[in-house]
């Protein structure tokens, strides 16, 4: 069977990349789905939190393909046979033929960004960058935005969703700006191994980007376990 491969990617920093792509794989994880996460970010946020990960959760693989400071690729950058679904963290400020390269790798594209103007324009030019000059579409590869640290229901989205609506690009879903995020970030988890009561919002608000980017769980939905694994037990 194919390996799945999404890329989280945004050229802004901080607009939630790293948080899409822990919470993604840790998703399927949770789903005892053979999963590999792929590092591209030289800052190695991803392998960061893969180290604090408890020994007993669901195994992730770690794949470090940053380029180091020789110019060279890691010996890590290897993933396993039988991998099911590959989740991508990309640096900030890609482009040319390293973008080119994550776009080569991936089935599908998310696009995260933060309720600010300045984000969100940024945001705009890329996704156009990415139609052009990674031929998205050429490769038939699915591109969607998600809103991230959503405070309130604002309408400063609204030129970003006219201009996604152009291009017939849809916008998924918008994460709250919730701690659980954090707290699942410092422990090693994603919202979905936590303690469920915890973050039923958040779960419900991450769902779409899970079915969206594998849509062969659609229907799962129904059966997340909602209840806190064993292992995890004391953690949160
Ligand atoms: N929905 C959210 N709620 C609360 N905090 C969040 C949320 N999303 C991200 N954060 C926090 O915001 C910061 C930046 O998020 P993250 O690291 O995911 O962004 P990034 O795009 O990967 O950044 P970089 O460009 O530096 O790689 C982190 O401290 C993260 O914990
Ligand atoms: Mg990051």
């Amino acid at each position: 069977m194919r390996t799945n491969t999404t890329l989280v990617i945004n050229s802004k920093g901080g607009s939630g990349k790293t948080t899409v792509t822990t919470n993604l794989a840790s998703y399927f994880a949770t789903k005892r789905v053979p999963t590999a996460v792929m590092d591209y970010d030289p800052q190695g946020s991803t392998l960061e939190w893969l180290k604090q990960r408890p020994s007993l959760a669901p195994r992730i693989h770690g794949a470090n393909a940053a380029v180091q400071k020789t110019g060279l690729r890691s010996i890590g950058m290897h993933v396993p046979e039988g991998t099911r679904q590959l989740v991508i963290d990309g640096p900030a400020g890609a482009s040319g033929l390293l973008l080119q390269e994550m776009v080569a790798r991936s089935h599908a594209i998310l696009v995260p960004v933060q309720p600010s103007a300045i984000d969100i324009h940024a945001t705009a030019n890329f996704v156009r960058d990415l139609l052009l000059i990674g031929r998205v579409r050429g490769r038939n590869i699915r591109l969607a935005v998600v809103a991230n640290r959503v405070r309130r229901s604002t309408p400063v989205y609204q030129p970003l969703e006219r201009f996604l609506k152009s291009l017939g690009l849809p916008f998924l879903t918008r994460l709250a700006d919730s701690e659980v995020f954090v707290q699942a970030a410092e422990s090693g988890l994603g919202i979905f191994e936590l303690d469920p009561a915890s973050c039923v919002a958040e779960r419900e608000q991450f769902m779409p980007i899970v079915e969206w980017a594998d849509p062969d769980s659609r229907g799962d939905s129904k059966v997340v376990t909602l209840s806190r694994p064993s292992w995890a037990s004391g953690r949160t």
